[in-house]
């Protein structure tokens, strides 16, 4: 995700610098060439050669040093940057940076550099709620400054409240999102996720294999990409992705419910849960007790979610998932042509790998005018991210034909 990237990676002086120190490993493991500057008050905290060991780069602490060098230290690591991040950051970094002030390495960086510095605060909730405090982020902000908020818990110090530097992966996400091509800014994307469940008794229930992921890691990617989402998803126990509008459903007719009340407002619509076609037509209050009997189960039909959207959706872009066992292509442009389908995800769920439950995914694309592409195995990330590239060239397309408002750039 950050092959390639420059991150300058600055570290206050805070009992949160340790929690650097992950952010660091994200970083690298992303692809990043990372190189971190330190305070002098970081110091105190977290010694340098940690992070010299993780990054493989020396780590920078001393103004004057650097300025000794060959080329100017400060400007060349500012220069250098597709990115800065400070985390954490103290009140005193943020107040330094909302005056102008440049009096130590990390800062003159900062002050120098044109690249986006995105900021993680970490601080006491006294301080975090103080209005000096507030008035410098909003300056900075403002400024074009991006700020990952803190969490409320327990803080180092004792008081209870906001104030705890934001998990490294959601820093670690914050930061791939502040690079990435916004070319889904200004659209509102849907998607759904997960299984539904259909309950038999209190105890029972009807449902199917997925775990969701597909689903999630489409509305990652969306949101990396400058759109608002919105994400309806069925049970799973998966964390609900930062940014994004998730709303929760158990049963298909409760998906269905939560879908349409959102459906209006959305430009792209993308469904990749996999839904339950029947429901039992009755609900038992108590759990229904074992006999030497067999039990028939009468099921009812679900709403068509999908099939119900392609009848409405006038402009909106509409793309559909298709779970096969066979005749992939066949079934799934029959899906394409029946529920109105922009698009339309085929999945072969008997190939290994691909499918339910699993990282990767393997899949074939349909288009209305016939195209077909086929992808090659891949991560349900980068899955997510090919998906997108083919909404976003749809929308282009729509766009060129003066069937959207030109909204993608
Ligand atoms: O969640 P994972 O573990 O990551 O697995 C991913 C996945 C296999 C669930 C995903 O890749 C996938 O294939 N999703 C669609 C599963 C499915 O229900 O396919 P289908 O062929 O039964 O349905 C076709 C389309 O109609 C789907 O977009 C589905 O969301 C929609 N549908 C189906 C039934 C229904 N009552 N309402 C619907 O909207």
């Amino acid at each position: 995700m950050l092959k390639g990237k420059e991150i300058v990676l600055g570290v206050t002086g805070g009992i949160a610098a340790y929690k650097a120190v992950e952010l660091l490993r994200l970083l690298t493991r992303g692809g990043a060439n990372v190189h971190v500057v330190m305070t002098r008050a970081a110091m105190e905290f977290v010694a340098p050669l940690t992070f010299q060991t993780l990054s493989m780069n020396q780590v920078h602490t001393d103004l004057f040093k650097l300025i000794s060098e060959r080329e100017i230290g400060h400007i060349a690591l500012a220069d250098r940057a597709d990115l800065l991040v400070i985390a954490p950051a103290t009140a005193n970094c943020i107040g330094k940076l909302a005056s102008g002030i440049a009096d130590d390495l990390l800062t003159t960086t900062v002050m120098a550099t044109k690249a986006p510095v995105l900021i993680a605060p970490a601080m006491n909730v006294n301080m975090y709620e103080n209005a000096l405090f507030g008035e410098n982020v909003g300056k900075l902000r403002q400024h074009g400054f991006i700020f990952v908020e803190p969490v409320k818990g327990m803080l180092a110090c004792g008081w209870e409240g906001e104030g705890k530097l934001q998990e490294p992966q959601i820093i670690f996400e914050e930061v791939v999102a502040a690079l990435a091509v916004k070319d889904l800014a200004g659209e509102k994307v849907l998607i759904t996720a997960g299984p539904t469940r259909e309950e038999l008794d209190p105890v029972r229930y009807l449902s199917n294999h997925s775990s969701g992921k597909m689903g999630y890691a489409i509305a990652r990617a969306a949101y990396r990409r400058g759109a608002k989402v919105t994400l309806v998803t069925g049970p799973t126990s998966l964390k609900e992705p930062y940014g994004v509008e998730t709303i929760k459903a158990v049963s298909a007719a409760e998906m269905h419910e939560k879908v349409l009340s959102c459906f209006t407002e959305s430009s792209v619509i993308i469904k990749a849960a996999a839904v339950a076609d029947y429901r039992p037509r009755l609900r038992a209050d108590k759990k229904i007790k074992k006999s030497d009997k067999t039990v028939t189960l009468d099921l009812l039909k679900n709403p068509d979610i999908l099939a119900e959207l392609g009848r409405r959706k006038e402009a909106r872009l509409l793309v559909g998932f298709a779970a096969e066992t066979g005749d992939l292509e066949k079934n799934a442009g029959k899906k394409l042509v029946e529920k109105n389908l922009d698009m339309v995800v085929a999945n072969d769920i008997c190939q290994a790998g691909a499918g339910f439950n699993v990282d990767t995914n393997c899949v074939t694309l349909l288009f209305r005018d016939g195209r077909v592409e086929n992808l090659p195995l891949m991560q349900k990330d980068a899955l997510a991210d090919v998906i997108l590239d083919r909404v976003v060239a749809l929308l282009r397309g729509k766009a060129g034909q003066g069937l959207l408002p030109g909204t993608v750039t």
